[in-house]
């Protein structure tokens, strides 16, 4: 993003003969350039308090949650992490900037000299077997100074003082944080630049100090992206100086705004997709599709976090087993944290029964990271496949309305072959099945059943592109102006009612590469074929693959017969480890669809190219590598 704006920008300054500034064409880079920094080589596991406690948090509820995951066999499961929310800061001392603890509510980190530490906290937590996590804020000042103000738990003193965030301390609060205190994992929210307006009745109530905001909630227009994102790569190094051992995760919590889903894979270990969860089944669907469809943006080391679970409340309690088991499977199904924040203590069987429901686990944690794709649509019932790293599949049938309704699965949805029996294992009751072809399934009103899969795979010896989406990282999705995605659910915001005029999400995000569908969730077509598996992306993308001993890779090209712009021609080409392998001559809106195969064996990185020429204000090319796979 950066590095096209600042072109725009040149371009205009020199002023070119054209008064249409041109973008730049993507190039390979023969280089990963998805985030592996950290210890996030899968989605992290563990405990919040946010959702449980928000600031009404102190050291016995952290403690108990911590106790709980060892006794109740979570901590063996994978729940590591122990992650303090908001809450925890007493005031930032002026003298020297060092941020003081709130002893109250934890007094083991009163120190006799004043300073206070939370290093025997995290010294107990790593006596438990358990990593411990902290939270924070990108700007001055952090959420709950503007939406918990009843809380009894907020910073304290001068405005000075209850400048708690990291802006103008990242290096001083990261080496505290983990280097003396030996945290392991950093949130770092960004309501410092998104509610702080100089002149908001919030600031001159408050008496804090304003900045000017750097993301508008309601305006992707009229936020900075660029800044944003700058804001949170300065973090990112920081968190790399203060961590040699590399054992460290960045979860980044700016809601699925500034553009986050371009350049959050290339920063920290997983950005939130949405605003946060409450523990309803209409935000449950809000923050569900604002992950869904962004597998091709997530993988090992960089991961769609669609929030903290919210089992054990409200529409997902003891009550509603159902909608529980849902949003668990959902969430493993889309390879995102699982960040249990309910009150342990006092966790009912029910419960424990869906955090810790091992094989569920395994698909979350599954060492590939294929996020699982949406291998059939609808605003009544999805179909989600998952491939494993051993290729296998799991498919989740979701319904996501309040009837019965019946989901027939086709071995089509799975990429196996119609001619063989598929074997189906139930992840929830684990009873067995088997069918040929095709089977229909009937969900309960917001059920989702999920199977383990066997059958004999369409692609005997390779895989198609579409089913290792942890593989691929977007380098360049040729999004040029970032848009909102327009498909997520859009629920009544819990925080405005009904009174600002509709539910609007902030989520750039529509025009993204998708597996087996076009970035405008069309079928993929060139020329009047249709293509059930590819990638599709726009024109000006730079799409990268991870070649795990494959020998060649084929595919089907041309521009995608939903194509926006029916004019510019696109030349797809293929490079191994930045050497040019393949290339096809220009290809337009209506040619025939063309055959590309390279020999790539003994390469790492395949990159797979396709510009056309570019002028401002153009439309979209739509293009598809139709059945795009790695062989033998
Ligand atoms: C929100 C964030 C929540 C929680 C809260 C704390 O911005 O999305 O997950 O951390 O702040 O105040």
């Amino acid at each position: 993003m950066k590095f096209k704006t600042q072109l725009l920008l040149a371009s205009i300054l020199i002023g070119l003969a054209s008064p249409l500034a041109t973008f730049a064409q993507p190039v390979a880079k023969g280089v990963w350039l998805g985030n592996e920094a950290g210890a996030a080589k899968t989605p992290p596991m563990g405990w919040n308090s946010w959702n449980a406690f928000r600031t009404e948090v102190d050291e016995d509820k952290v403690m108990g949650a911590a106790q709980a995951l060892v006794d109740d066999g979570l901590a063996k499961l994978g729940y590591t992490y122990v992650n303090l929310d908001d809450g925890w800061w007493l005031k930032r001392r002026q003298s020297d900037g060092r941020m003081i603890i709130r002893t109250q509510i934890f007094p083991s980190a009163t120190t006799p000299d004043g300073n206070t530490s939370f290093r025997g906290f995290t010294d107990r937590l790593h006596g438990m077997g358990l990593k411990a996590g902290l939270y924070t804020d990108v700007g001055h000042n952090a959420c709950s100074q503007a939406f918990d103000l009843h809380s009894p738990n907020l910073p304290e003193g001068t405005a000075e003082e209850r400048q708690v965030g990291l802006d103008g301390h990242v290096s001083q609060d990261i080496n505290l944080y983990f280097s003396e205190w030996g945290f392991d994992y950093l949130k770092v929210d960004a309501c410092g630049l998104a509610d702080y307006a100089p002149d908001s009745k919030l600031v001159k109530d408050n008496g804090y100090i304003g900045l000017k905001p750097e993301i508008d909630r309601a305006s992707l227009n009229r936020t900075d992206s660029v800044k944003v994102e700058k804001r949170y790569a300065e973090v990112a190094a920081a968190l790399k100086q203060a961590n040699p051992d590399n054992d460290y995760v960045f979860s980044m919590c700016n809601w699925g705004m500034a553009n986050v889903r371009e350049w959050g894979k290339e920063v920290g270990s997983s950005w939130r997709t949405s605003s946060d969860i409450t523990p309803n089944w209409s935000s449950m669907l809000h923050n569900y599709d604002s992950a869904a469809k962004r597998a091709l943006y997530a993988g090992p080391g960089h991961w769609n976090d669609p929030d903290i679970l919210y089992i054990g409340a409200g529409d997902f309690d003891a009550d509603h087993l159902t909608e529980a088991r849902t949003h668990f499977t959902l969430w493993a199904m889309m390879s995102s944290p699982l960040l249990i924040s309910y009150d342990l203590r006092q966790a009912p069987k029910s419960l424990l029964d869906i955090w810790g429901n091992a094989d569920l686990i395994t698909v979350d944690q599954d060492p590939a990271g294929n996020q699982a794709i949406v291998a059939y649509d609808s605003d009544d019932a999805q179909i989600l496949v998952k491939t494993m790293a051993d290729h296998h599949k799991v498919v989740a049938l979701f319904n996501r309305t309040a009837s019965p309704t019946k989901v027939s699965l086709l071995a089509r949805h799975l990429k196996l072959r119609g001619d063989a029996p598929i074997a189906l294992t139930d992840l929830w009751s684990k009873a067995g099945s088997t069918f040929t072809a095709e089977t229909e399934i009937e969900l309960a009103p917001h059920e989702t059943r999920v199977f383990s899969v066997e059958g004999v795979r369409e692609l005997a010896d390779g895989v198609y592109l579409s089913e290792i989406p942890g593989a691929i990282n977007v380098a360049d999705d040729g999004v040029r102006e970032p848009q909102l995605d327009p498909t997520v659910h859009r629920m009544i915001d819990p925080w405005a009612s009904t009174r600002s005029g509709g539910s609007r999400p902030q989520y750039a995000g529509w025009g993204g590469a998708q597996a087996d569908m076009t970035p405008y969730a069309q079928a993929l077509q060139i020329g009047d074929h249709t293509y059930d598996s590819g990638i599709g992306v726009l024109g000006n993308s730079l799409l990268q693959v991870k070649n795990d001993g494959y020998g060649t890779f084929r595919a089907t090209v041309g521009v995608d017969d939903s194509t926006p712009d029916r004019d510019r021609a696109v030349t797809f080409a293929v490079y191994a480890d930045g050497k040019l392998v393949a290339k096809t001559p220009p290809l337009k809106f209506g040619d025939a669809p063309r055959d590309i195969s390279a020999v790539i064996a003994g390469h790492k990185i395949i990159e797979l190219l396709a510009t056309h020429d570019n002028a401002a204000n153009e439309q979209p090319v739509v293009v598809t590598w139709g059945m795009a796979r790695l062989q033998k």
